[in-house]
């Protein structure tokens, strides 16, 4: 994994939305995989500006969300759906019929959820996903315990995540009990992964899923099975990892790597060590 620490929760957004606009300029009809919650809000103001001040092109992007409460409609100022509409797409040239996010009101949980696996796998797959992380370790709704081959289904989301989550709802008795959420076995699906953590409060998860064991009680530790994934942490997000000095020392030799810069120095370097 590449684990790539910045200064402040500020400079991980703007990091973020450099890879994202990275991919959009490389193929502008590109599928995002979408994350909600306080992380990725910066990632989208970001966008936003990009899109108003550079030009920043969505009429051909694509995006499938992770997750939706079960029982909250499209308009609940709560739902996910709300978030993203409030945060991102009312915001940028997307497509309306080019969004795709959970419903939280289906009758028919089952049917939706294979019918959104099957949207994902149409639509191309997806390019680049966006994840946070639960101070539980959870990415998307996929709590402690979940299969990491798990599909798009409904969870029961754990007491942690509820008082997490209890400060966008009136009383901690409002927050729903169930979500409907992509799997670890979806997300891993994606071609690339973006994981983005800021604050003390998820240093302790952050450190199990890129240096702990891989194990479905932080399913975050599945990304280690991925090929392509990007951690982009803040300072305080990553103050409890034990190889942060290794982390750095890649990101001083190797700087842009993320955005995949090729650097004519950096392949002479190699090229003279291998001869
Ligand atoms: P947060 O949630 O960004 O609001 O901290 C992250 C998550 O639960 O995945």
């Amino acid at each position: 994994m590449e684990v790539i620490v910045h200064q402040d929760y500020e400079s991980v957004g703007r990091a973020a939305a450099r890879i994202v606009a990275q991919t959009l300029n490389s193929k502008p009809n590109a599928v995002l995989g979408l994350a909600t919650g306080s992380t990725p809000l910066g990632l989208y103001q970001e966008l936003v500006r990009m899109h108003r001040e550079e030009g920043l092109d969505f009429s051909q992007v694509v995006t499938f969300n992770l997750d939706e409460y079960v029982g909250l409609t499209k308009n609940d100022p709560r739902s996910y759906y709300h978030f993203m509409r409030e945060n991102l797409f009312r915001h940028v040239n997307i497509s309306p019929q080019n969004i795709y996010v959970p419903s939280g009101t289906t009758d028919n949980y089952h049917a939706f959820c294979a019918w959104y696996e099957r949207r994902i796998v149409e639509s191309g797959g997806i390019d680049l996903q966006v994840l946070g992380i639960g101070s539980d370790g959870h990415i998307a709704f996929n709590e402690p315990s979940s299969s990491l081959g798990s599909r798009t289904r409904i969870k029961t989301l754990a007491k942690q995540t509820i008082e997490d989550n209890a400060r966008f709802f009136d009383r901690l008795e409002d927050v729903p009990i169930y979500a409907i959420t992509m799997g670890v076995g979806t997300i891993l699906e994606a071609r690339r992964i973006l994981l983005l953590a800021n604050g003390t409060k998820k240093a302790p998860a952050v450190a199990a899923a890129i240096e702990g064991p891989i194990t479905s009680r932080i399913t975050a530790s599945a990304l280690q099975m991925h090929a392509d994934v990007t951690c982009l942490l803040d300072e305080a997000a990553a103050s409890q990892l034990e190889m942060i000095e290794y982390y750095r020392w890649v990101q001083a030799k190797h700087p842009g790597a993320a955005l995949r810069v090729s650097r004519p120095h950096f392949q002479r370097q190699i090229a003279h060590r291998m001869n």
